[in-house]
């Protein structure tokens, strides 16, 4: 009988929301697990939650921004994993600024954490997902695929991130990894209360419309369920999701709900 080893999970953006729900989701299924975010208190908290069902848990921290850091991160992590089933990102800030507006400070940050973080992690990986013919699923967002009112920073950074992974993809495959690129609608995260305002500033509340989204476990469950399939794409929400097929199919029409909708 051969030995049923724990898939391997990184876990960035796990101290908080759909990272956090991910973690908890695969330690469920006995997952060996690395959490890493800024927060250690937090992704403390992750820990024990996951260490219910699973033994090996380990606490990495890790600032997106920081992109020298991440190497020294990686070393630590191939130490407890030794090699990689699934990069997973959830790591990143949103923004309520002005396109006009906002400083240029804000635009970089956004960038920073969310896009050079990202593929910055992602590049520090690769030898330990080449080892394990691994899965890398990033959370980008609806607004990876349209831009709105209030958000031109955030959906710039999430539009980077399907570029980019749609790139690596078709040339990794060949070595039998896989991409999936991750687009959740509306999910009841803590997301909106640190959101960058034009000056960079947080915003300090929550957005109403997430606050009455999905469940961050409901979302996790229902992702899992689509994984194993290695899917390119994936997009779970309510029916706010439906702007990404009226953005390629009828974008006057998005463009024109847009124009009326309340963004908060
Ligand atoms: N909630 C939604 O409706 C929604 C919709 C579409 C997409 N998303 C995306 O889902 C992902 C997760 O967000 P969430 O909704 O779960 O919000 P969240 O609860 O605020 O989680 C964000 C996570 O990102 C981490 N993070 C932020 N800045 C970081 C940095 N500089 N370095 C390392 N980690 C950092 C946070 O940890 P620390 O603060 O501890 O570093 C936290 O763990 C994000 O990429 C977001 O854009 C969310």
């Amino acid at each position: 009988m051969t030995k049923h080893t724990p898939p391997t999970i990184w876990v960035l953006g796990a101290s908080s929301g759909i990272g956090k729900a991910v973690a908890l989701a695969y330690a469920k299924k006995g997952a060996s697990l690395v959490l890493s975010a800024r927060r250690v208190a937090d992704l403390e908290q992750t820990q024990k939650e996951c260490q219910v069902h699973t033994d090996h848990v380990w606490v990495e921290p890790l600032d997106l921004a920081d992109t020298s850091s991440h190497q020294g991160v990686a070393d630590r992590v191939k130490s407890h994993l030794g090699h990689l089933n699934v990069l997973f990102h959830s790591g990143g800030i949103t923004s309520r600024t002005e396109a006009s507006e906002a400083a240029m400070d804000v635009e970089r940050r956004m960038m920073e954490v969310n896009y050079f973080g990202v593929i910055s992690v992602t590049k520090v990986a690769m030898p330990m997902l080449e080892n394990a013919k691994g899965h890398v699923v990033v959370i980008t967002s609806v607004a990876g695929k349209l831009g709105t009112q209030f958000r031109s920073a955030y959906a710039a950074s999430k539009h980077a991130l399907h570029g980019w992974f749609d790139s690596l993809r078709l040339e990794i495959e060949t070595k039998g990894m896989h991409v999936t690129l991750v687009c959740p609608g509306y999910i009841a995260t803590p997301l909106t209360l640190h959101a960058l305002t034009n000056d960079g500033s947080a915003l300090g509340e929550m957005s109403e419309k997430q606050t009455k989204g999905m469940p961050a476990y409901v979302f996790a469950s229902k992702l899992l369920a689509k994984l194993s399939s290695k899917p390119h794409e994936v997009i779970i929400g309510g029916a706010e999701v439906m702007s990404i097929r009226l953005k390629r199919w009828a974008p006057k029409l998005l463009h024109a709900i847009l124009k009326r909708s309340k963004v908060t």
